[in-house]
């Protein structure tokens, strides 16, 4: 999950390392560094904390190279310390890493055996030791090659030998590394994004390729060794997502997003002048015996919404867990089924690694993502993209509603496909679903009122929400994002499961959330809701205007959210979770788009 970034370039490096690192923040900031040659040999220059520690070292140490390499970290092996920080050195080898090396104790006990010193608790430094000692006896390429062959694991890496000034090595088995053609300069990083401030012109390595990139030149080879071609793409860039503007916060303008961003999704799924969803790729879902959707985070919360709209539309089964238990378990899968991986950053290791495993049994496969040239988006049959642009807070939002709409669409598609639903109802339907955008700015005019709610919720210690129905996995997103960004210790339930246990945390001081529009669930929900203020519980009720004129007396607050069509309710009650979260966060003084121990892109088990 860490973020890594090289360049060969003909102008100085320093300052455009640190341009590459702020967009890599996202996948950690434990710690912060970078190396590269200078007049008088290799020097880097490291700091624990965000990267504003590491520009502070910088403006008083600059680092005046043409040539370097920078480092963005998630801890998993050592404490977030400048000792653990990247870029390792060993020997002529200083060197940055992506992801986890497995047989690092073995790798590192036979290299101490040896009279190697070890400087730090990583088990990245293993691989700069193991390739110094490689060096001893052969070139730079063999060298490297050599040492690849011994470790285990997931991994990009980026390399720097001294004595070959002008040549970054890397290497992908897992994480994900492309590189970037210059104008005379070249460079690897972690994604399209790091690169993107200097070429968008982007070619990316397969699992197990490694390359040597010089001046104007990228030699690539697979992991036999033998050269292979990469081709560049074209990437398009969308700076202006890439920057905050008038909002304090990447999340605060993410969640402001949401309308255009749930447009552009619904546009590339529906038609609007004859009202028809298509999804394209060629599935026929009329044969499909199962979906089978495979996902982490809050992209599972997407997927499982995503089972209660296609599940009763189209009577098309659908299976989802989480995928670090699904690749795992050898679960029972049928040739008939379709998988659906759905990921953000179409990186995810778990999601990709379970994606991988039903290919393997012979299932078509279809990604819902954001990133489109993610591993996930080139390595499947069918990509569906969520079209909402960069999203940087590490809470997901936009990209929560965006995969919401994909699997909305295929709902309908696949409902008209089985013959569940005539041209009539497949055509009212789309029509709601195109009044989503607008429904949800409506939602997002509701942030006063939520802010009213945050000042409550933010004196909580624990936060309960309670949802029915497509309300049910809303509620665990809530729970989710509050957790997640403010550090309140929140739980999603089902609200029928209130009597099974979470009833006995209801006292004065937790707020319930209780989601609940005016639907087939309403009155079991207004019950529990009931039940809840009659043991004392403070309930927050977020509902629509009907669920208003019928809740029970004595809702502590009511959040009114705009009246819509139950299939597009999922939608539009995301953003008061979301901006509730958001506001408790702020009123905390938490670091919104950063929060502590998590990353967004999680390329590691
Ligand atoms: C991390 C992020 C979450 C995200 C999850 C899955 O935990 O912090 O926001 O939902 O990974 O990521 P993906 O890119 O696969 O959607």
């Amino acid at each position: 999950m860490c973020g890594i970034i090289g360049i060969v370039g003909t102008a100085p490096v320093e300052a455009r390392l640190i341009v590459s690192l702020k967009r890599l923040e996202y996948r950690g900031y434990d710690s912060a560094g970078v190396a590269g040659f200078t007049a008088s040999g290799v020097e880097r220059r490291r700091a624990a904390g965000k990267l504003k520690n590491l520009e502070a070292v910088l403006a008083a140490q600059p680092l005046i190279a043409s040539v370097g390499i920078g480092h963005t970290r998630w801890a998993t092996h050592g404490p977030p310390t400048v000792g653990n920080a990247h870029p390792h050195q060993a020997g002529r080898v200083t060197l940055v890493h992506n992801g986890i090396i497995e047989n690092f104790a073995e790798l590192k006990a036979a290299l101490t055996a040896e009279g190697r010193v070890f400087q730090t608790d990583t088990d990245t430094e293993v691989v700069a030791q193991l390739l110094d000692r490689e060096l001893g006896s052969k070139p730079p390429l063999a060298a490297f090659k050599a040492t690849l062959d011994q470790v285990r694991g997931a991994f990009a890496l980026v390399v720097m030998i001294d004595g070959e000034p002008g040549m970054l090595l890397g290497a992908r088995n897992g994480p994900p590394l492309v590189i970037g053609h210059g104008d005379g300069e070249m460079f690897l990083g972690s994604d399209a994004l790091a690169v993107g401030p200097f070429t968008n012109r982007v070619s990316y390595l397969e699992d197990g390729d490694f390359v040597a990139i010089e001046h104007g030149a990228a030699r690539v080879f697979n992991q036999a060794g033998q050269p292979v071609d990469r081709p560049a793409q074209v990437v398009p860039q969308s700076p202006a997502l890439m920057e905050k503007g008038n909002y304090r916060h990447f999340m605060e303008k993410e969640i402001h997003d949401q309308p255009e961003g749930c447009q552009r999704t619904i546009a590339a799924y529906v038609d609007a002048l004859t009202a028809r969803a298509a999804m394209p790729g060629g599935i026929d879902f009329a044969v499909l015996e199962r979906i089978q959707i495979v996902a982490c985070g809050t992209s599972y919360i997407a997927g499982l919404i995503g089972k209660y709209l296609i599940e009763p539309l189209a009577d098309l089964p659908v299976d989802i867990e989480v995928a670090s238990e699904f690749r795992y378990r050898q679960p029972a899968l049928r040739p008939g089924s379709l998988v659906i991986a759905m990921s953000q950053s179409g990186e995810t290791a778990d999601t990709l690694a379970a994606l991988r495993w039903c290919q393997a049994r012979g299932m078509r496969s279809a990604a819902v993502v954001n990133a489109a040239g993610s591993t996930m988006a080139r390595e499947v049959d069918v990509v569906w993209p969520i079209h909402c642009g960069p999203e940087i807070g590490v809470a997901s939002t936009k990209a929560f509603t965006a995969q919401i709409c994909v699997l909305t669409a295929l709902a309908i598609a696949a409902a008209r496909a089985r013959g569940r639903i005539d041209a009539g109802e497949e055509q009212r339907l789309v029509r709601v679903l195109l009044e989503a955008p607008r429904l949800i700015a409506e939602s997002i005019n509701l942030e006063d009122a939520v802010r009213g709610v945050a000042a409550e919720v933010a004196k909580a210690r624990d936060v309960l929400y309670l949802g029915r129905g497509p309300m049910y996995p809303l509620a665990l997103e809530g729970a989710l994002k509050l957790k997640e960004i403010s550090y309140i210790h929140a739980e999603g339930y089902a609200a029928g499961e209130l009597k099974h246990g979470p009833i006995a945390l209801v006292d004065e001081n937790t707020p319930i959330v209780i989601l609940a529009p005016f639907d087939s669930y309403f009155e079991k929900s207004a019950s529990n809701m009931s039940e809840v203020m009659a043991r004392g519980g403070q309930v927050v009720f977020i509902t629509d205007p009907e669920g208003q004129a019928h809740a029970p007396a004595g809702a502590r607050v009511v959040v009114t959210t705009p009246r819509c069509d139950p299939l597009i309710a999922p939608l539009v009650m995301s953003a008061p979770i979301q901006l509730l979260a958001y506001h408790v966060a702020v009123l905390k003084g938490a670091d919104v788009d950063q929060p502590r121990n998590l990353a967004k892109s999680v390329t590691v088990e």
